[in-house]
């Protein structure tokens, strides 16, 4: 009996600190929410299970009105994309971002926190160069239209690339931009500068590994302990690819004349599942890639070139996918499956509530009253048993 009653105590105390764990694994980090996919929980139980989370930075492909308005008055903030497709208009017509604004941002931005308007995603990689070219000019017209609605302060222009536009990535501070695109980069950095707007990348160690695997020691690209490699024009050790490419692109950004521009990290993550040829996509691998990333994250290291700027991150991705073309990665970068089980251990346990309240700022408020009450019962329950030793 007694021994039953020690066993118990013990687990209510595991559940107890399993939870406050939890918690603050979220804390700092953020996530991408894309939705390609066709059984997605609703926004509003989205909306508690990152409460559950806590995780309270959130990317968005889009500026979908049905997750903005699921968020109003939380404390989440978001990225909204927009999206390629508009980048032509905007460049020849600004009043064709004043109405993406007025249609997409000023019914919201009262109720929910919109940080940052992420123009166009990867537009490098299109390799399209009347594309390339409208990037810069839709960007301005994104920032003149803010301007014109007084909320140029308060959110943030930005656009976010993919990796292939580096020349050269290692030694990292032999990092370059390739050739053919630095007339398209060199005024979009001034542009940066100009604005104080960060620079934005997705960065996928998990690319580089899967490419050669023979070569890449697996540690590396997992953030596990290994040797690391000394760069050797400036003498930082390097123990992660990640960061590694971070101070990449920080050198080819110098190359261009800025030292006054962040980088951050838009997208990283790490498939769970993969095609027989995509060598480490493993549910293993992932938990130790987004696991490790989430306690740097927490401990806010810096890479080695910039070592009082912690990293900023988008893990993606919030869910699977399951309307995403192969390969078969790309439906499972996913940490929690459409019902909210996490697919992998990486110590976030969240809730999705099976039903919704009135709204969802009523559920979170139930759901922390629940907490609480669970809390002090649990606190009561581990009061006697110490009390009546
Ligand atoms: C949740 O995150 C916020 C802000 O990131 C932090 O201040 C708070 O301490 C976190 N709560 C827990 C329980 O970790
Ligand atoms: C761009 O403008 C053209 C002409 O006004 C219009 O037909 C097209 O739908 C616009 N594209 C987008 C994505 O709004």
């Amino acid at each position: 009996m007694a021994k039953q009653s020690l066993s118990f105590f013990f687990i209510v105390l595991l559940l107890l600190l399993t939870t406050l764990s939890d918690k603050s694994m979220g804390q700092g980090v953020g996530i991408n929410y894309g939705q390609i996919a066709n059984n997605l929980p609703s926004p509003a139980r989205v909306a508690v299970l990152l409460q559950s989370l806590n995780i309270t930075r959130v990317k968005l492909y889009d500026a979908d009105p049905n997750v903005l308005f699921s968020f109003s008055n939380s404390q989440v903030e978001f990225m909204i994309g927009l999206g390629n497709e508009y980048l032509q208009n905007m460049s020849i017509d600004p009043t064709k971002a004043q109405t993406w604004l007025q249609q997409r941002l000023e019914p919201h931005i009262s109720k929910t926190r919109i940080t940052t308007i992420v123009v166009g995603n990867e537009i490098f990689k299109t390799n399209d160069h009347t594309l390339i070219s409208s990037l810069l000019p839709a960007m301005k017209s994104v920032y003149s239209a803010l301007t014109n609605l007084g909320l140029e302060k308060e959110v943030t222009v930005t656009s976010a690339h993919a990796l292939d536009f580096l020349q050269n990535s290692y030694p990292p501070s032999l990092g370059s931009f390739k050739e053919e695109f630095i007339p398209y980069l060199q005024p979009l950095l001034d542009f940066h500068s100009q604005i104080k707007s960060p620079f934005l990348i997705n960065a996928y160690p998990f690319f580089a590994y899967k490419d050669s695997p023979k070569e890449v020691p697996i540690e590396y690209v997992l953030f596990q302990p290994n040797q690391g490699m000394v760069d050797p024009n400036t003498n930082l050790h390097y123990d992660n690819m990640l960061f590694a490419q971070v101070d990449a692109l920080y050198s080819a950004i110098k190359a261009l004349g800025h030292s006054d521009i962040e980088v951050r990290i838009s997208e990283t993550g790490w498939p769970s599942k993969g095609d027989e040829n995509e060598i480490g996509a493993s549910p293993e691998n992932a938990a130790l890639y987004n696991g490790n990333l989430l306690r740097l994250v927490q401990q806010k290291k810096g890479t080695p070139a910039k070592q009082s700027v912690p990293i900023d991150v988008y893990v993606f991705a919030l869910f699977n996918e399951n309307l995403k073309p192969d390969p078969i990665s790309e439906r499972n970068y996913g940490l929690f499956y459409p019902d909210g089980k996490p697919v992998y251990n990486v110590g976030l346990q969240g809730f999705l509530p099976d039903i919704i309240y009135t709204s969802t700022a009523t559920t979170i408020q139930i759901l922390n009253l629940w907490r609480a009450v669970m809390g002090l019962a649990v606190a009561g329950l581990i009061f006697d048993k110490i009390r009546m030793r």
